[in-house]
Parts: structure tokens; C-alpha cells; sequence
């Protein structure tokens, strides 16, 4: 039996995920994709795993030794999650920042994240399995309402919760920017 595409698309829908910016370090900057797929993968050694569709620019970047980051977004970033997927429509890119990270860097005011080397690059199908050696973790401070992605529309568990995030402090001595912007 074949399996309807688009049925399959609409199945997996129903499992709720967490929304996370991926960066890869691309030049001397990061190239960076909303991501779902990303998940836990080992705890001893420290390992996750996020995978990537094929076609997509992120993965011309994708080789093991390179710096990654993953970036956990916040109930109130979801201009992020829509901007690095590509389908911000803006006339300017929604305010945002990268910040020092290890090797990398991380969006500044995510819910978490944790960054460090890619360790192994495996087939997918029409995507790649992408695992990444932890070294890097940050932990936003409470109130802490993460992104949620379920049935194609964007949740958050605590609405009640106000949602900005309290270490979005002006950030000193930042060694670099970095910044990619999408050619659309
Ligand atoms: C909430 C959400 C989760 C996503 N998760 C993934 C994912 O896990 N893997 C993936 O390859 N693309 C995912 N995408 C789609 C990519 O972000 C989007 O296709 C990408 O930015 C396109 O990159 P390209 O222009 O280089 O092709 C997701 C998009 C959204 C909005």
C-alpha cells in the first residue's frame, strides 16, 4: 500500500513539538532555520539529534566538526519561527540577536539552548538525521512559556503567563554580531 502523502503530513501534524532556530556556522556567521524536529538523544555522552530536509539551505551546512547551536523559542518569539522558516513577510526582519555561544552563537532570549560540534550526519529519506555533541547550555530565567507547534497553528501552555522574557537585558561586549539574511 502506498501511503497518501498528504494524509501522512496531516497525521504528524497531531504530535505537538517545541519550536527551535537551528545555526550552523556558514563563513564567518551562522546560517539559522526553524526547526521541529529536534529532540534528546543521549545523555551520557551529552547528545541531541534535529533533522533537516535535504533541499534546504541549512543543509549545505550540515558536517560533522561544525559548531552548531539550537535555540529554543519562546511563546513570544514566534516572528522568529516564521522568519527563519522563510515566510516572513515583513519589510524588516523581527527584532532579534544572536549572542556568544561557545564556538557559535544563540538567538539572546530563547526559553534554552544548547550548542556545541556536529558529531554525525545520517540518511533521512528526503531529509538528513543531524546529531550534535552538547558542550553549550543556556537556560532562559521564569517566567519561561515555550513555543508550541500542534495542528499547523502556533500554541502556548500558560497564556496567562506574561511572556517577555526577563534576561532580554542590553547585552554588553557582545565579541559579534551575527546575522543572515534570507535570499528570498
Ligand atoms: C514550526 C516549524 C517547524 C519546522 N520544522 C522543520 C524541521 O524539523 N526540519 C526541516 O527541514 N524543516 C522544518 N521546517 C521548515 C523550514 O523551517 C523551512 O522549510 C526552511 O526555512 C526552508 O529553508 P530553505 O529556504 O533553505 O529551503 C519547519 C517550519 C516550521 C514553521
Amino acid at each position: 500500500m502506498t501511503l497518501d502523502s498528504a494524509e501522512f503530513r496531516r497525521t504528524m501534524a497531531l504530535m505537538p513539538t517545541g519550536v527551535t532556530v537551528v545555526a550552523l556556522a556558514h563563513g564567518d556567521g551562522v546560517r539559522a532555520m526553524t526547526v521541529g524536529s529536534f529532540t534528546s538523544l543521549s545523555l551520557e555522552p551529552a547528545l541531541v539529534l534535529f533533522c533537516i530536509g535535504r533541499k534546504s539551505r541549512l543543509a549545505q551546512c550540515a558536517e560533522v566538526g561544525r559548531p552548531f547551536s539550537v535555540s529554543f523559542l519562546r511563546a513570544d518569539q514566534q516572528a522568529l519561527s516564521t522568519y527563519f522558516a522563510g515566510g516572513w513577510k515583513g519589510p524588516t526582519p523581527p527584532p532579534h540577536r544572536f549572542v556568544p555561544f561557545g564556538a557559535l552563537a544563540r538567538l539572546e532570549g530563547s526559553a534554552g539552548a544548547v550548542g556545541g560540534t556536529l558529531s554525525a550526519v545520517l540518511d533521512g529519506g528526503d531529509h538528513l538525521i543531524v546529531v550534535g555533541a552538547v558542550s553549550e547550555l543556556a537556560q532562559g530565567l521564569p517566567p519561561n512559556q515555550p513555543l508550541v507547534f500542534f495542528d499547523r497553528h502556533y500554541h502556548q501552555l500558560d497564556p496567562s503567563t506574561p511572556q517577555s522574557a526577563p534576561d532580554l537585558d542590553p547585552v554588553d561586549g557582545i565579541a559579534r554580531l551575527f546575522h543572515e539574511t534570507w535570499e528570498q
